[in-house]
């Protein structure tokens, strides 16, 4: 400890734009490094915590996914955080750690919540996009009631607090002490290695003799592929299959080193963005293969040449095994969760199960007081988000390692796991096509008149052909939640179509995107008939989605006549 730090308050002007989407605050880099924009935010979540709790017995976490402008951000945070009076940080080293390391870190050390400076699957770059997420204690994303209360803030915040002469080396292992002006306790800085208690939390959950034991049967090994897009997930991904595991012959990894511009990937695992994985696995060398997103929460699972496994069924296929993994057999199996425009896979497991499902709006913050109150031990998104209660965000190295230890015990491909799944439960074929980045007010205009159709209910038991086929709409609504546990209302989360033969069709806007709008047109459609389930989603589900985009006038509104991307 050396000296006193002055608490140095600085004037700022508000902006009106910093309410967070679907999960945290996404803009440009340019936009969060220009006119205190970046230290606007974090003052007004000091000043939203302090309200809670005196910030002096406050310990927070701090990490990030490694894109530009996290390690500046990451020393900002440690020179407001002092002059906030808060009395500890817990750092990642450089900034780097993945948005489930963090969860884990809050809640295994007990601290009152943490900042994510990252935007998740957004390319990163100093011309691309930066993030802030706030998570609470339970380890889990802020809900709406407060991330609502800090944009509060954002829209009257007059100045913002900073020790600028704070300096210390987040590339070291240490903890340090600051005396700061007017405080009668030092504040406290511990950077630590997020990998080491990431690991410890893995070895907790799986059986790792049996996960060695599949990378490393003696006469073939079982080849895996992993891609981490230049993300946060390299270390992860290393430390894991080539130290813990022992898999260096036979995990082939890709892009382990985290880069500030994620070597120009749009860092999102689907097909379209991960396609350097989906070629590697067509050649057939590899049984598995796997891509995380630049925060480490999201995955995508393909099987041997390139067979894709859709969110909606990984979910599904791992709630129909989850006994093969050792935290499930101590902790027991509670309900399932999935937001509601991820197919209704996993409805079937749990309908079998005799489980509880519950289906929230889109967003992992809906899934952590179900998770808290024991409602639910594992959840999905069609957003290639699967995770359980272990921690409260999801976890893309979890999902691939419940992966990885469902195909040791079973002793199967994944396609053939998969397909066994369909001749239980039948199969549910899913798409979904984005529009990305669209400009004016049309994807706007398009949902209103959707929303005047649930009002109206002018659509409803009409009969729509497409194709060979005639369908019948049962049900029209804009999907609205109300929280079991706290009761808490959200609305307007998606228009919902349902037709008699239990098809879906939803449209939503994506709360993710920092530029323009992104229409999302997620379709999901249930079939029995065995003959059906090697046949490709998209021939299957081509007479729904051009009634889909009928009904919408996707085309009159957007001027899109092809998806962005298609999952
Ligand atoms: C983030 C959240 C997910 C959510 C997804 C939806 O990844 O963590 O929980 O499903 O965003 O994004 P969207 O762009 O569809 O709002
Ligand atoms: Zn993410």
């Amino acid at each position: 400890m050396s000296g006193t730090h002055k608490v140095e308050i600085r004037e700022t002007k508000p902006f009106t734009d910093q309410k967070p989407g679907t999960s945290g605050l996404r803009k440009p880099t340019k936009t969060f490094k220009e006119n205190n924009y970046f230290e606007n935010f974090i003052q007004s979540y000091f000043d939203d915590v302090q309200e809670q709790k005196p910030l002096q017995q406050c310990t927070l976490v701090v990490g990030g996914d490694g894109r530009n402008f996290v390690k500046e951000g990451v020393k900002i945070i440690i020179q407001m955080a002092a002059a906030n009076n808060v009395h500890k940080l817990i750092v990642a080293s450089n900034g780097i750690m993945s948005t489930p390391a963090v969860s884990n870190v809050i809640r295994k050390y007990s601290t009152d919540g943490g900042i994510v400076l990252t935007a998740s699957h957004n390319p990163g770059g100093i011309n691309a996009d930066y993030g802030v997420k706030f998570n609470i204690s339970n380890g889990g994303p802020a809900p709406e009631a407060i991330t609502n209360s800090i944009w509060d803030k954002t829209r009257q915040i007059t100045h913002f607090k900073i020790c600028s002469t704070i300096d210390i080396d987040i590339s070291q292992l240490h903890k340090q002490q600051f005396q700061i002006e007017g405080s009668s306790q030092p504040f406290e800085v511990e950077i630590i290695d997020s990998v080491d208690d990431y690991v410890e939390l893995m070895k907790s959950i799986f059986d790792f003799d049996i996960l060695k034991s599949l990378l490393n049967y003696e006469k073939e090994h079982f080849k895996i592929m992993i891609n981490a897009l230049s993300g946060v997930m390299g270390p992860y991904v290393t430390r894991i299959f080539h130290q813990e595991l022992q898999g260096k012959d036979s995990v082939i990894v890709k892009n382990c080193q985290p880069l500030e511009d994620f070597g120009g990937h749009h860092p999102d695992p689907n097909l379209t963005y991960a396609h350097e994985l989906v070629e590697d696995m067509e050649h057939g060398d590899y049984e598995f293969g796997a891509a995380f997103d630049g925060d480490g929460d999201r995955n995508m699972i393909l099987g041997k040449k390139g067979f894709f496994v859709t969110p909606c069924d990984s979910l599904a296929v791992l709630a129909a095994n989850l006994n093969v993994i050792p935290y499930f057999r101590t902790h027991g199996i509670n309900g399932y969760a999935r937001s509601m425009p991820t197919s209704g896979a996993v409805d079937r497991v749990a309908k079998k199960q005799g489980k509880e499902l519950y289906e929230t709006p889109t967003g992992w913050k809906f899934f952590g007081n179900l998770m808290d109150s024991k409602k639910i031990s594992i959840c999905g998104e069609e957003s290639f988000g699967t995770g359980s209660d272990h921690i409260r965000e999801k976890d893309g190295m979890w999902a691939v390692l419940s992966w990885l230890s469902v195909l040791a015990t079973v002793n199967k491909s994944v396609e053939h796991l998969l397909n066994q799944h369909w001749q239980t439960y039948g199969r549910n074929f899913f798409t979904r096509y984005d529009y990305e980045e669209i400009d004016g007010s049309g994807p706007f205009a398009m949902l209103k008149r959707l929303e005047g159709f649930c009002m109206s209910n002018e659509l409803l038991n009409k009969t729509f052909p497409s194709g060979t086929k005639q369908y019948t709409i049962q049900l029209m609504d804009d999907f609205n939640y109300t929280d079991p546990i706290d009761q808490s209302y959200t609305e307007k989360q998606g228009i919902r179509i349902i037709f008699t033969d239990g098809s879906r069709i939803v449209f939503r806007l994506s709360g993710t995107g920092s530029r323009g709008a992104t229409v999302r047109l997620y379709v999901d459609s249930y079939e029995n008939d065995p003959s059906t389930y090697d046949k490709d989603a998209q021939e299957m589900l081509q007479p729904l989605v051009s009634l889909a985009l009928n009904i919408a006038q996707l085309k009159e509104f957007t001027g899109r006549d092809k998806p962005t991307v298609i999952t």
